[in-house]
């Protein structure tokens, strides 16, 4: 991202609160794994949205129309000792210098600046409630600021979650934006690809999740956006199976959840085929199934449709076919009504995407579920997962399907943007002879 994005997206936000206001915003810390090891940090998403900045434990502010500058960020000092064991730092410099913000200062002045910059605001935006912590250090600030109320100043009266503002923002992805997502697709599209080439029975799903990460890493995302999902047979099943211990037994499915992080964005795709590269007739019969739940769900991915569109189209299709599949019977509508399909096909067919796997944003607004907008990015991803009990035909039971793409809502309908792997039962047979 430009230095010219993240300043249009602080203008932005900085429009939406008013010159009334402020909204201030801390980093993510590092945790600690054991000892002296760290999980691998990861910048917060709303944090890094609005600065770039991708240091731990840094703070922002934007105070709109403030005379001094309007965008200040603390971090930690540069520190000669440290460096020589972490490595560089940005320091308050090169925060001005390289992150664009007007002020910097060290961390050991924030609970002096902090008041001053929320001083004759009157409301004031931030996380609220993300933890006691947060909301503790927040509210000794404001406090600072009351307790000067003989000498004229003034405290925030109103507090705003920074969510209900940021989040409307973050939810209709820019240009810039939309590129990093379709690149990120296209990388984690490439090694789904090469799982479906090398896969064949006695490997582990453990190799196949070691495969997913190495071509994402080699070809430039080292990060992944989740962890993956590599669910051979039964497996499948079980919707967030991470595990990933098992070997992948001829004659049977596996399904692969996975996607890399590029940029601080992520993707998102599953493909469930064949281990064998091979359906039998009953794999590729609740495989068509589902690949039709999700074309009726992608054909309502238009401006002006409703959220909850595609998932109700993919409910009709799924119902249907599990009458069909002897799995539940019943008229369809009344079914639905019942949520019968809940046992088989409990979650929901999308979510928004974008630096968060399950990115934010309102679904409903005002009470109704909201309209897709140009530029709204989410996935489509019906499933359905048979459990091994008597309710399920023999020959159905333990089989989890799952198909999973990344959609972007366009002024003309939509654009996959997962599109290069295939899920046509015949290409991907095609895709897995050739190897
Ligand atoms: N991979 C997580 C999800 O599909 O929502
Ligand atoms: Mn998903
Ligand atoms: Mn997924």
């Amino acid at each position: 991202m430009t230095p010219a994005e993240y300043q249009r997206r602080r203008r932005r936000l900085a429009k939406a609160i008013g010159a009334e206001s402020v909204a201030i915003l801390p980093a993510a810390s590092e945790v600690v794994r054991n000892r002296d090891v760290h999980y691998p940090f990861r910048q917060d998403s709303d944090f890094s949205y609005l600065s770039g900045f991708p240091e731990p434990d840094a703070w922002l502010a934007i105070v709109p129309k403030r005379k001094g500058g309007e965008f200040i960020l603390f971090c930690r000092p540069r520190d000669p000792e440290r460096e020589q064991w972490d490595g560089a730092r940005i320091g308050p410099e090169g925060a001005i210098e390289q992150f664009g913000a007007d002020q910097a200062y060290p961390l050991s002045e924030l609970d002096q600046q902090m008041p001053r910059l929320i001083e004759g605001r009157s409301q004031l935006y931030y996380p609220i409630g993300r933890s006691a912590d947060l909301d503790n250090r927040v509210m000794g600030w404001v406090h600072q600021v009351r307790a000067k109320a003989r000498s004229g100043s003034s405290a925030p009266e109103v507090f705003i979650n920074l969510g209900s503002v940021l989040h409307e923002q973050r939810l209709r992805k820019s240009p810039a934006e939309i590129a990093v997502l379709k690149r990120a697709a296209r990388l984690s599209a490439q090694a789904h690809l090469e799982l479906m080439r090398l896969c064949r029975p006695g490997l582990t799903e453990w190799q196949l999740a070691a495969e997913f990460r190495y071509r994402c890493a080699l070809a430039g995302a080292p990060e992944l956006a989740y962890p993956s999902i590599m669910a051979g047979g039964p497996r499948a099943c079980i919707l967030h199976y991470i595990a990933n211990s098992a070997e992948l037994v001829d004659g049977e499915l596996v399904l692969v959840d996975a996607g890399c992080e590029l940029a601080g964005y992520a993707s998102d795709i599953t493909r469930t085929f064949p281990i064998n590269g091979r359906f039998s007739p009953t794999q590729r019969r609740i495989y068509e199934l589902v690949l039709k739940a999700q074309q009726a769900a992608l054909a309502c991915v238009q401006p002006g449709r409703r959220w909850n569109e595609p998932h109700e189209a993919a409910l009709k299709v799924l119902t249907k076919g599990l009458i069909e599949l002897g799995i539940l019977s019943g008229e369809p509508k009344q079914l639905i009504k019942d949520e019968a399909y809940k046992p088989y096909y409990m979650h929901r067919t999308g979510h928004w995407l974008g630096m968060d796997v399950h990115d934010v944003g309102d679904y409903r607004r005002d009470g109704e579920w909201r309209k897709l907008e140009p530029g709204m990015v989410f996935t489509v991803e019906p499933g359905l997962y048979l459990p091994q009990t008597e309710a399920v035909p023999e020959d159905y039971r333990g089989v989890g399907i799952r198909i999973e793409d990344m959609v972007l809502v366009t002024e003309e309908g939509h654009e996959i943007l997962s599109g290069a792997v295939p899920k046509d039962p015949d290409a991907i047979e095609r895709v897995m002879e050739r190897g």
